[in-house]
């Protein structure tokens, strides 16, 4: 009687391993050693790996239903077309977006923002106006504000995140009635150093409250959060591919209807027309009027796929305690390590997600990812292409360890044991 919930326990975390084992076994590269070692691949914020239906869809298309899509009257057109518009729909259903017209297809998160950066911005923003990012933003979510500002005579603004990483809803108001001149606010749903969910419905509300565009980067946040953009009521969310076990090359911009009819087309070129003249062009509907030129139609297709297990693995009770499991052996283990601070950590921790960046006081971070890497453990260290934020922790950037479906905790809890052993040989 005594022993009967310990018994129970054991069980279900066997039933765990089980499911992860079976995740894993879809994934081809996870089984292959580095430096004579088995692979630990933990570096899943940065590009998680593809699944198996994702490369035989990829190698068939390649090999076979390889043709332009939208152009030719023949067969192999018709089934490429058919196989990238399943994309589309794989993608609307995922976001939960109204319509297909909704989701375009990019070559990544940075083309879509960059997009949104220069085609709103032109058409719906004025010299004078200032754009609001988050001071946790990636890279591609700055740098194409400030090629915006400039080109505009717009100005950029920062809303600072909280010490925790946490965004703070009565900052972001108190700026927000301070400044009229506030536009635009881009934040991301989820961190990549960070790893906290922020409130993005919230956030949504408040700007638009105050007539502020609202553009959320979800390259992390499709992964670990289930996303709707019409119960978030965003009016642009974009992604890429490679971080969705999809492959790289395929990026989404979800726009509401509205504006994307409002705004004009960022690249000219085949596909995004209607009729063309040397006089004047009239443009393609939504969405090709934002899809010039010949797409990655294949990786476009694999997102389907990609989707379908994203979805199954989010929806999977025991795969999502699984995550929670390792966040908290995570948290509760790292903070032991004497010297160590992780950078993002909300007080409540069903509001983190398994993304952690490290410092450990007295030893670099690159030193540690590369003794790492000769154990076989991948791991990224440096700023994460996010240098304005990850400068305030340290001048010599972060370690940082990111986790998917498909690691197991055994791989959870040798990274802690190595790291702590190449720790104290660092120092
Ligand atoms: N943005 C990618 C990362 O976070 C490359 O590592």
């Amino acid at each position: 009687m005594l022993f009967r919930p310990k018994t129970k326990v054991c069980l279900v975390l066997l039933q765990v391993m089980e499911i992860i084992e079976q995740i894993r076994e879809e994934f081809p590269a996870l089984h292959q050693q580095v430096w004579g070692k088995p692979l630990i691949y933990l570096d899943n914020a940065a590009t998680t790996q593809k699944h198996r239906m994702v490369l035989e869809l990829q190698e068939r298309m390649s090999a076979r239903t390889n043709a332009n899509i939208h152009r030719a009257l023949h067969k192999l057109s018709a089934d490429a077309t058919d196989l990238y518009e399943a994309g589309r729909e794989a993608v609307r259903s995922f976001l939960n977006a109204e319509s297909r017209e909704e989701i375009i297809f990019t070559s990544g998160a940075t083309a879509a923002l960059n997009l949104i950066a220069s085609s709103l911005v032109r058409s719906h923003l004025s010299k004078g106006d200032k754009v609001l990012v988050g001071e946790a933003e990636h890279h591609s979510n700055i740098v194409p504000w400030q090629l915006a500002c400039d080109q505009y005579g717009l100005s950029l603004e920062v809303l600072p995140v909280e010490e925790s990483g946490e965004i703070s809803l009565e900052r972001l108001s108190g700026l927000l009635k301070a400044d009229n001149r506030i536009r635009l606010l881009s934040v991301n749903h989820i961190s990549n150093v960070l790893g906290i969910i922020n409130p993005v419905a919230e956030i949504a509300r408040i700007a638009h409250s105050k007539g502020v565009f609202v553009v959320i980067d979800g390259a992390q946040g499709v992964v670990h959060d289930r996303v709707s953009v019409r119960e978030m009521d965003c009016d642009f969310y974009v992604f890429s591919g490679h971080k969705i076990y999809a492959p790289a090359g395929i990026g989404v911009l979800y726009g509401r209807r509205t504006l994307l009819e409002s705004m004009p087309p960022y690249m000219g070129g085949g596909d995004m027309v209607d009729r063309v003249s040397f006089g004047r062009t009239t443009y393609a509907p939504l969405p090709l009027k934002f899809e010039a030129g010949t797409p990655n139609f294949v990786a476009a297709a694999c997102l389907k796929p990609a989707l379908e297990f994203a979805t199954s693995v989010r929806d999977d009770v025991q795969v999502r305690e699984h995550e929670k499991r390792i966040v908290s052996t995570m948290v509760q283990e790292l903070q032991q390590i004497e010297g160590l601070k992780i950078h993002g950590l909300p007080r409540d921790l069903s509001l983190k997600v398994p993304i952690f960046s490290l410092s450990i006081e007295g030893v670099h971070p690159s030193d540690l990812a590369q003794m790492l890497d000769k154990m076989g453990i991948a791991v990224r260290s440096g700023f994460m292409c996010a240098e304005p934020l990850v400068s305030r922790f340290s001048e010599h950037g972060l370690l940082r360890v990111s986790f998917a479906p498909y690691n197991t905790f055994n791989e959870c809890e040798i990274f802690i044991n190595k790291l702590k052993l190449v720790t104290n040989m660092l120092k």
